[in-house]
Protein backbone atom coordinates (compact mmCIF):
# COMPACT_ATOMS: atom_id res chain seq x y z
CA UNK A 1 0.00 0.00 0.00
CA UNK A 2 1.37 3.39 -0.89
CA UNK A 3 1.35 5.95 1.83
CA UNK A 4 1.50 10.05 0.82
CA UNK A 5 3.80 10.80 3.78
CA UNK A 6 2.26 14.91 3.49
CA UNK A 7 -0.91 13.64 4.06
CA UNK A 8 -0.25 11.59 7.37
CA UNK A 9 -0.87 13.30 10.99
CA UNK A 10 2.20 11.66 12.60
CA UNK A 11 1.80 11.47 16.62
CA UNK A 12 3.80 13.07 18.47
CA UNK A 13 3.70 10.36 20.59
CA UNK A 14 3.34 6.38 20.51
CA UNK A 15 2.65 3.75 22.58
CA UNK A 16 2.59 0.14 22.12
CA UNK A 17 1.33 -3.16 23.61
CA UNK A 18 3.38 -5.57 22.26
CA UNK A 19 1.46 -8.69 22.20
CA UNK A 20 1.28 -11.92 20.31
CA UNK A 21 4.86 -13.26 20.62
CA UNK A 22 3.63 -16.91 21.97
CA UNK A 23 1.30 -17.12 19.05
CA UNK A 24 3.71 -16.26 16.68
CA UNK A 25 6.35 -18.66 18.02
CA UNK A 26 3.68 -21.43 18.26
CA UNK A 27 2.07 -20.85 14.65
CA UNK A 28 6.07 -22.21 13.60
CA UNK A 29 6.05 -24.74 16.21
CA UNK A 30 8.87 -22.95 18.06
CA UNK A 31 9.37 -22.17 21.56
CA UNK A 32 8.11 -19.24 23.34
CA UNK A 33 11.34 -17.94 23.63
CA UNK A 34 11.47 -17.56 20.00
CA UNK A 35 9.14 -15.73 19.61
CA UNK A 36 10.07 -13.09 22.28
CA UNK A 37 13.27 -12.92 20.05
CA UNK A 38 11.75 -12.49 16.95
CA UNK A 39 10.14 -9.80 19.06
CA UNK A 40 13.14 -7.57 20.33
CA UNK A 41 14.11 -7.87 16.26
CA UNK A 42 10.68 -5.89 15.38
CA UNK A 43 11.00 -3.76 17.97
CA UNK A 44 14.73 -2.38 17.22
CA UNK A 45 13.04 -2.19 13.07
CA UNK A 46 10.32 -0.14 14.66
CA UNK A 47 12.10 2.07 17.08
CA UNK A 48 13.93 2.98 13.90
CA UNK A 49 10.57 3.51 11.57
CA UNK A 50 9.20 6.09 14.43
CA UNK A 51 12.31 7.93 14.29
CA UNK A 52 12.07 8.41 10.79
CA UNK A 53 8.60 8.80 10.87
CA UNK A 54 9.25 12.08 13.29
CA UNK A 55 7.86 10.61 15.93
CA UNK A 56 8.73 12.42 19.40
CA UNK A 57 8.20 9.91 22.04
CA UNK A 58 7.67 5.96 21.48
CA UNK A 59 6.83 3.85 24.82
CA UNK A 60 6.78 0.04 24.83
CA UNK A 61 5.37 -2.51 27.39
CA UNK A 62 7.98 -5.30 27.23
CA UNK A 63 7.62 -6.81 30.49
CA UNK A 64 4.27 -5.80 32.77
CA UNK A 65 4.33 -6.41 36.77
CA UNK A 66 2.24 -9.48 35.98
CA UNK A 67 4.32 -11.14 33.25
CA UNK A 68 6.20 -12.52 36.62
CA UNK A 69 3.55 -15.34 37.03
CA UNK A 70 4.63 -17.12 33.35
CA UNK A 71 6.74 -20.20 33.87
CA UNK A 72 10.57 -19.82 35.44
CA UNK A 73 11.25 -20.93 31.93
CA UNK A 74 9.80 -18.15 29.82
CA UNK A 75 10.45 -15.40 32.74
CA UNK A 76 14.42 -16.53 32.47
CA UNK A 77 13.94 -16.49 28.92
CA UNK A 78 13.02 -12.89 29.01
CA UNK A 79 15.81 -12.14 31.64
CA UNK A 80 18.22 -13.27 29.18
CA UNK A 81 16.52 -11.42 25.92
CA UNK A 82 16.83 -8.02 28.06
CA UNK A 83 20.33 -8.80 29.06
CA UNK A 84 21.15 -9.34 25.70
CA UNK A 85 18.95 -6.33 24.17
CA UNK A 86 19.99 -3.51 26.53
CA UNK A 87 22.94 -3.49 25.31
CA UNK A 88 22.50 -3.70 21.72
CA UNK A 89 20.02 -0.94 22.39
CA UNK A 90 22.80 1.31 22.78
CA UNK A 91 23.84 1.15 19.26
CA UNK A 92 20.69 1.40 17.61
CA UNK A 93 19.92 4.09 20.15
CA UNK A 94 23.18 6.19 19.46
CA UNK A 95 22.79 5.80 16.18
CA UNK A 96 19.23 7.14 15.66
CA UNK A 97 20.09 9.92 18.21
CA UNK A 98 17.61 8.14 20.50
CA UNK A 99 17.33 8.93 24.27
CA UNK A 100 16.23 5.81 25.95
CA UNK A 101 14.46 5.73 29.38
CA UNK A 102 13.14 3.06 31.98
CA UNK A 103 9.86 3.27 33.36
CA UNK A 104 8.04 0.78 35.73
CA UNK A 105 9.97 -0.65 39.01
CA UNK A 106 13.69 -1.73 38.58
CA UNK A 107 13.79 -3.01 42.12
CA UNK A 108 12.42 -6.41 41.35
CA UNK A 109 15.76 -7.27 38.73
CA UNK A 110 18.72 -9.05 39.13
CA UNK A 111 21.89 -5.97 40.23
CA UNK A 112 23.54 -7.03 36.78
CA UNK A 113 19.84 -6.25 35.31
CA UNK A 114 19.92 -2.79 36.86
CA UNK A 115 23.38 -1.75 35.42
CA UNK A 116 22.04 -3.18 32.26
CA UNK A 117 19.36 -0.69 32.51
CA UNK A 118 21.25 2.69 34.15
CA UNK A 119 24.50 1.76 31.35
CA UNK A 120 21.79 1.87 28.19
CA UNK A 121 19.76 5.04 30.28
CA UNK A 122 23.08 6.81 30.81
CA UNK A 123 24.65 5.94 27.49
CA UNK A 124 22.02 7.70 25.26
CA UNK A 125 20.76 10.24 27.87
CA UNK A 126 22.48 13.35 25.36
CA UNK A 127 20.87 11.99 22.43
CA UNK A 128 18.49 15.17 21.50
CA UNK A 129 15.91 13.02 19.18
CA UNK A 130 13.24 10.78 19.72
CA UNK A 131 12.76 9.56 23.34
CA UNK A 132 12.04 5.80 23.62
CA UNK A 133 10.78 4.37 26.60
CA UNK A 134 11.07 0.43 27.61
CA UNK A 135 7.90 -0.30 29.97
CA UNK A 136 9.47 -3.31 32.26
CA UNK A 137 8.29 -4.90 35.23
CA UNK A 138 5.80 -2.09 34.63
CA UNK A 139 2.25 -2.30 35.91
CA UNK A 140 -0.11 1.29 35.37
CA UNK A 141 -1.55 0.62 39.08
CA UNK A 142 1.65 -0.50 40.64
CA UNK A 143 2.88 3.21 39.25
CA UNK A 144 0.19 5.33 40.61
CA UNK A 145 0.41 3.52 44.20
CA UNK A 146 4.18 4.28 44.04
CA UNK A 147 2.96 7.64 43.04
CA UNK A 148 0.55 8.24 45.56
CA UNK A 149 3.53 6.55 48.49
CA UNK A 150 5.32 9.38 46.97
CA UNK A 151 3.06 12.27 47.40
CA UNK A 152 1.85 11.18 50.98
CA UNK A 153 5.46 11.15 52.17
CA UNK A 154 5.86 14.62 50.70
CA UNK A 155 3.18 15.90 51.83
CA UNK A 156 3.69 14.26 55.23
CA UNK A 157 6.85 15.82 55.24
CA UNK A 158 5.72 19.47 54.30
CA UNK A 159 7.44 19.39 50.52
CA UNK A 160 4.18 20.21 49.41
CA UNK A 161 0.41 20.87 50.75
CA UNK A 162 -2.70 18.68 49.91
CA UNK A 163 -4.11 21.93 47.87
CA UNK A 164 -1.02 21.27 45.92
CA UNK A 165 -2.29 18.41 44.39
CA UNK A 166 -3.83 18.48 40.91
CA UNK A 167 -3.96 17.01 37.50
CA UNK A 168 -0.18 18.25 36.61
CA UNK A 169 1.44 17.07 40.33
CA UNK A 170 0.31 13.86 39.91
CA UNK A 171 1.13 13.74 36.51
CA UNK A 172 4.88 14.75 37.94
CA UNK A 173 5.24 11.63 40.55
CA UNK A 174 4.00 9.12 37.45
CA UNK A 175 7.41 7.35 36.24
CA UNK A 176 6.29 8.99 32.91
CA UNK A 177 6.74 12.31 34.04
CA UNK A 178 8.70 14.33 31.23
CA UNK A 179 7.09 12.12 28.53
CA UNK A 180 4.16 13.16 26.65
CA UNK A 181 1.30 11.36 26.77
CA UNK A 182 0.60 9.23 24.12
CA UNK A 183 -1.76 10.45 21.29
CA UNK A 184 -1.74 7.04 19.81
CA UNK A 185 -1.95 3.72 21.68
CA UNK A 186 -1.24 0.39 19.34
CA UNK A 187 -2.02 -2.83 20.35
CA UNK A 188 -1.15 -6.04 18.53
CA UNK A 189 -2.23 -9.49 18.02
CA UNK A 190 -6.12 -8.35 17.81
CA UNK A 191 -6.49 -8.26 21.91
CA UNK A 192 -9.15 -5.97 22.55
CA UNK A 193 -7.78 -5.14 26.36
CA UNK A 194 -5.39 -2.65 27.93
CA UNK A 195 -3.64 -4.94 30.47
CA UNK A 196 -2.65 -2.42 32.72
CA UNK A 197 -1.12 -0.44 30.44
CA UNK A 198 -0.50 3.79 31.08
CA UNK A 199 -3.74 3.62 32.89
CA UNK A 200 -3.70 7.39 33.82
CA UNK A 201 -1.54 8.59 30.56
CA UNK A 202 -4.27 6.86 27.73
CA UNK A 203 -7.13 9.50 28.97
CA UNK A 204 -7.39 10.66 25.66
CA UNK A 205 -5.15 8.86 23.25
CA UNK A 206 -6.98 7.41 19.78
CA UNK A 207 -6.28 3.17 19.97
CA UNK A 208 -5.65 1.71 17.05
CA UNK A 209 -5.31 -2.98 17.20
CA UNK A 210 -4.18 -4.55 14.61
CA UNK A 211 -4.43 -8.68 14.08
CA UNK A 212 -1.11 -8.96 13.05
CA UNK A 213 1.04 -10.49 15.75
CA UNK A 214 3.94 -8.61 17.32
CA UNK A 215 7.38 -9.80 15.70
CA UNK A 216 5.11 -9.24 12.07
CA UNK A 217 4.94 -5.69 13.30
CA UNK A 218 6.55 -3.34 10.33
CA UNK A 219 7.02 -0.33 8.58
CA UNK A 220 4.00 -1.05 6.95
CA UNK A 221 1.68 -1.94 9.83
CA UNK A 222 2.76 1.17 11.55
CA UNK A 223 1.94 3.55 8.59
CA UNK A 224 -1.38 1.77 8.40
CA UNK A 225 -1.54 2.87 12.41
CA UNK A 226 -0.62 6.42 11.48
CA UNK A 227 -2.87 6.37 8.65
CA UNK A 228 -6.00 5.20 11.11
CA UNK A 229 -4.86 7.97 13.12
CA UNK A 230 -4.70 10.93 10.82
CA UNK A 231 -8.31 10.68 10.17
CA UNK A 232 -9.50 10.50 13.96
CA UNK A 233 -10.98 13.56 15.45
CA UNK A 234 -9.73 14.88 18.65
CA UNK A 235 -11.86 16.54 20.85
CA UNK A 236 -10.81 15.72 24.28
CA UNK A 237 -14.40 15.70 25.51
CA UNK A 238 -15.25 19.59 24.09
CA UNK A 239 -17.23 20.04 20.88
C1 LIG B 1 3.60 -10.58 24.72
O1 LIG B 1 3.50 -11.69 23.88
C2 LIG B 1 4.94 -10.11 24.83
C3 LIG B 1 5.74 -10.13 25.98
C4 LIG B 1 5.30 -10.64 27.26
C5 LIG B 1 7.09 -9.58 25.93
C6 LIG B 1 7.32 -8.75 24.72
C7 LIG B 1 8.51 -7.96 24.70
C8 LIG B 1 9.47 -7.93 23.76
C9 LIG B 1 9.59 -8.83 22.63
C10 LIG B 1 10.47 -6.87 23.80
C11 LIG B 1 11.67 -7.17 24.57
C12 LIG B 1 11.37 -7.33 25.99
C13 LIG B 1 12.17 -7.99 26.83
C14 LIG B 1 11.76 -8.10 28.26
C15 LIG B 1 13.43 -8.58 26.39
P1 LIG B 1 2.85 -13.00 24.47
O2 LIG B 1 3.95 -13.88 24.94
O3 LIG B 1 1.85 -12.64 25.51
O4 LIG B 1 2.15 -13.58 23.22
P2 LIG B 1 0.87 -14.51 23.21
O5 LIG B 1 -0.26 -13.67 23.75
O6 LIG B 1 0.72 -14.84 21.77
O7 LIG B 1 1.18 -15.71 24.06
Amino acid sequence: MEYKLENLVIPKSIAIILDGNGRWAQKRNLPRAMGHKAGCEALEKTVEDCVRLGVECLTVYAFSTENWKRSSVEVGALMKLLRFYMVKLIDVANKNNVKAVMIGDESRFEPDIRKGIKKLVDATSKNTGMTFAFAINYGGRDEIRRAINNIVDDTVSGAISKDDINEELISSYLDTKNLPDPDLLIRTSGELRVSNFLLWQIAYSEFYITDTLWPDFDKEELLKAVESYSQRQRRFGGR
